[in-house]
């Protein structure tokens, strides 16, 4: 099977939509573990550059210093933070991901300083502490099948007040719904005061044609604010 065949079957499971959230959970687990050995590598097969988008609009935003505290969320093999910190990030990094396997190879790259393998979820509070991070991080998996998107306000109650939540979420047609309920979800947020819109800009995502448009694909690029 070739990387791209690999890459086919994982898109089948994420846009996956009459599978129950338990099974489609499962399948998506069983899909990154396999393929976990050669992410790195196929991403730069796949020409990806959306942590690079996602730092390039959120750096002048952040707080950068040692003390500064980063959650990556559904952290993967840990590329998000360590473009974060190639660009000069100062700051400590935890990360959180349901996948062992992942986040082993996270492990490997040595910028973490806690890695939690545990699920992130609708209902349930995230496992770390509340109030506590100055920015959170989801980069490329405000996705379907991946996090719930009624996990927002639960990511938002780990930030500092002030602290930023920075995530991308792909323009795609495949992605529409989910990003639509995703907004939703955010602007009823920002409507009860808990946060407010920073930037949100359109980004290169990966800078190879994407089959459904025959053009490089792009994400929104997002940060907002923790308020109260
Ligand atoms: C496309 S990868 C992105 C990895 C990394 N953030 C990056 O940009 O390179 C998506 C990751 O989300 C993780 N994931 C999916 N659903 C999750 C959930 N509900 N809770 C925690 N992690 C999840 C997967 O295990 C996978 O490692």
């Amino acid at each position: 099977m070739t990387e791209l065949e690999e890459w086919d079957r994982l898109a089948k499971v994420v846009y996956a939509e009459s599978l129950e959230r338990a099974d489609a959970v499962n399948l998506l687990n069983m899909a990154y573990t396999e393929l976990a050995q050669n992410y790195d590598k196929d991403q730069s097969a796949l020409k990806a550059v959306a942590n690079e988008s996602l730092v390039e609009h959120s750096l002048d935003l952040i707080s950068n210093d040692e003390l500064s505290l980063m959650l990556d969320i559904a952290a993967g093999t840990g590329n998000t933070a360590l473009v974060f910190k190639n660009a000069g990030y100062k700051g400590i990094c935890d990360a959180i991901d349901i996948n062992a396997t992942m986040l082993e190879m996270a492990k490997q790259k040595r910028i973490y300083r806690n890695a939690i393998c545990e699920a992130v979820t609708g209902t349930d509070p995230l496992p770390v502490q509340v109030n506590c991070y100055d920015f959170v991080t989801v980069g490329g998996a405000f996705i379907e099948n991946h996090l719930p998107q009624a996990c927002v306000p639960h990511i938002i109650n780990v930030l500092k007040i002030g602290g930023l939540l920075i995530f991308n979420s792909r323009s795609t047609e495949k992605n529409a719904k989910y990003r639509e309920i995703l907004l939703e979800i955010l602007v009823g947020q920002v409507e009860q005061g808990r946060i407010a819109l920073v930037r949100s800009v359109e980004a290169p995502y990966v800078n190879r044609e994407c089959r459904e448009t025959g053009k490089p694909m792009t994400a929104l690029v997002s940060v907002y604010k923790r308020l109260e």
